[in-house]
């Protein structure tokens, strides 16, 4: 769909966190001046109502030099034509920044919102704490040698934006990931593995094509110190409110999850209480108007819950990363009763 000049091409929220900064706009006035092709894509891209368009004209610039075969291929007209159709940059240039990773994105694929940050780094606290426990509990029996590690699992993983920060900030972590489209794990398994090299960790990553959870092996049963989702949880009836790029460009399966958004996120809680380890968490995010809902059902299946919220509505006393884009985002944090 061609992009409306009213409308214009959604800001894409998944800029590097440093575009506006590295890209200081007397560098950009200079770059106008001296490159003829910078100039007409800011132009094209700008016509076609696009917010940030010296900052993405860069990145497609970028994209363009590291895939020419020679000075004169068209294909940064193509780059820049497929982004005035409205198409997310990250899918044209194959890769998101998400909290300082270039995490790779592939055509067909979700594309991670810089909101999954407070999920992320819920996850990492999560999963050292768990790491933790049982250091402490290898210490506490007699002749054990080493601790076992924890066992992560992102589920609903996409490219894997969480699993690759847990496997960067957490050496020893035993990291598995799934989702439903297995082009969507190849990715995540690269990305994950990338990270951790990154961040010269260890870790371990196996990815693993799953209906929810229905897939997982058996040696996982009972045994899974974190799961961390984002589920699609979009309402259907919000489809109108949804950008035109993740409609046109995303799986409809990755963002929507039944008439009140929550269908995917009941079957979790239900399917992780097979999973989980008995001190496990489960910590999954959502819009602020579906807490209520969820953490409702969540009570009926045993589960105690917590909720994390994005910037603007947390409590004083919440901890004080910057990071939820919107302010509408929730993390659940769900754990059985003693
Ligand atoms: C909202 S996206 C989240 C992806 C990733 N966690 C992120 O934050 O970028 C939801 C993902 O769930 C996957 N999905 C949808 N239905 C599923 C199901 N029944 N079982 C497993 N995965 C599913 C989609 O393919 C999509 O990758």
């Amino acid at each position: 769909m061609p992009c409306q000049a009213s409308t214009g091409i959604a800001a894409r929220s998944s800029l590097p966190s440093d575009a506006r900064t590295s890209r200081s706009l007397a560098a950009l006035a200079a770059r106008a001046d001296s490159d003829p092709r910078f100039t007409r894509t800011v132009g094209s891209l700008r016509a076609a109502g696009c917010v940030f368009a010296e900052d993405e004209a860069a990145i497609l610039i970028e994209a363009d030099a590291e895939g020419a075969v020679d000075d004169s291929s068209p294909r940064l007209d193509t780059l820049v034509a497929r982004r005035v159709t409205g198409e997310p940059l990250e899918q044209i240039v194959g890769w998101v920044d998400f909290i300082g990773m270039r995490l790779q994105v592939r055509v067909g694929l979700f594309v991670p919102r810089q909101r999954t940050r407070l999920l992320a780094e819920h996850a990492v606290a999560a999963t050292r704490h768990a790491e933790e426990t049982l250091l402490r509990g290898a210490h506490g029996e007699a002749g054990a040698a080493t601790a076992a590690p924890p066992v992560v699992l992102e589920a609903f993983c996409g490219v894997g934006p969480v699993a690759s920060l847990v496997a960067a900030s957490v050496p020893g972590a035993d990291i598995h990931i799934g989702d439903a489209q297995a082009e969507a794990v190849r990715c995540a398994v690269t990305n994950v593995e990338t990270s951790a090299q990154a961040g010269e960790s260890d870790a371990a990553v196996t990815g693993h094509v799953l209906d929810c959870l229905r897939g997982l092996p058996d040696e996982l049963r009972q045994g899974i110190s974190v799961i961390a989702a984002v589920p699609p949880y979009v309402p259907v009836t919000a489809v109108d409110f949804l950008p035109r790029e993740a409609i046109d460009f995303e799986p409809s399966t990755a963002l929507f999850g039944g008439p009140d958004g929550l269908d995917l996120v009941r079957r979790l809680i239900t399917e992780s209480l097979d999973w989980l380890a008995p001190d496990g968490i489960l910590l999954i995010e959502l819009g602020t108007d579906q807490v209520e809902t969820a953490t409702a059902f969540a009570t009926a299946q045993g589960l105690g819950v917590r909720s994390h919220l994005g910037e603007g509505e947390r409590d004083e006393d919440e901890w004080d990363s910057d990071d939820d884009e919107d302010g509408h985002t929730v993390v659940l944090e769900l754990r059985r009763i003693r």
